[in-house]
């Protein structure tokens, strides 16, 4: 299952790969905290449980995430472009299985603030020369639990935020996929 706040465009290569067999998995469901979110319009699009989820963090919202997921049964947890902390009850009890994709190579430029096009400019701003992506397993700290895998991106010199983040998004959508295959294994 994913959890996704925004456009979902790396939810949507996973679809793809599991529409294309390269994947051998079902996605019991999205939930959201944004009922705008571009991703509930791939959920519909594909017959995906959705669960929009308000008031995310709230005593409340734990024990409905706590329901669905007990529900749903997922064999992994897939956070892509999810923007609220997973609350600790979560991460207690779903060890080593939720995963986050994030646009930098962590342990860089990780952690509270670091979303979006925030990433791309201290990249930038910092004057780095190659950036990319990451996917890690979530623990209780933001953007600090162990490191599954990372694709690089060369920064180039005209780059703006927006040049480096279409590229680094290029790449998320090749690694999603490649981990959660790895994770599920069914890598050759
Ligand atoms: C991606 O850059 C992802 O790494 C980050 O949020 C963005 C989500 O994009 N966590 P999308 O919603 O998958 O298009």
């Amino acid at each position: 299952m994913f959890f996704a706040s925004g456009s979902g465009s790396n939810f949507q290569a996973v679809i793809d790969a599991i529409e294309n067999n390269e994947i051998d998995a079902d996605i019991s469901g999205l939930i959201t905290d944004n009922e705008n979110a571009g991703a509930i319009l791939r959920a519909k699009n594909h017959n995906i449980n959705i669960n929009v989820i308000r008031d995310f963090g709230t005593d409340l919202s734990i024990e409905q995430l706590v329901n669905q997921l007990s529900e749903w049964q997922p064999d992994l947890i897939v956070l892509a472009g999810f923007l609220k902390k997973i609350p600790d009850e979560i991460t207690r009890l779903y060890p080593n299985k939720i995963i986050n994709i994030h646009p930098s190579l962590l342990p860089k430029y990780g952690g509270k603030g670091f979303y979006g096009n925030h990433v791309h400019q201290a990249v930038l701003d910092y004057g780095d020369t190659l950036s990319g992506c990451t996917v890690h397993f979530v623990n209780e700290k933001y953007d600090e639990g162990k490191i599954i895998k990372q694709k690089t991106v060369d920064v180039l010199p005209n780059d703006t935020a927006e040049s480096l983040a279409n590229r680094v998004l290029s790449e998320e959508h090749k690694l999603l996929p490649e981990v959660i295959k790895q994770i599920l294994n069914q890598t050759n």
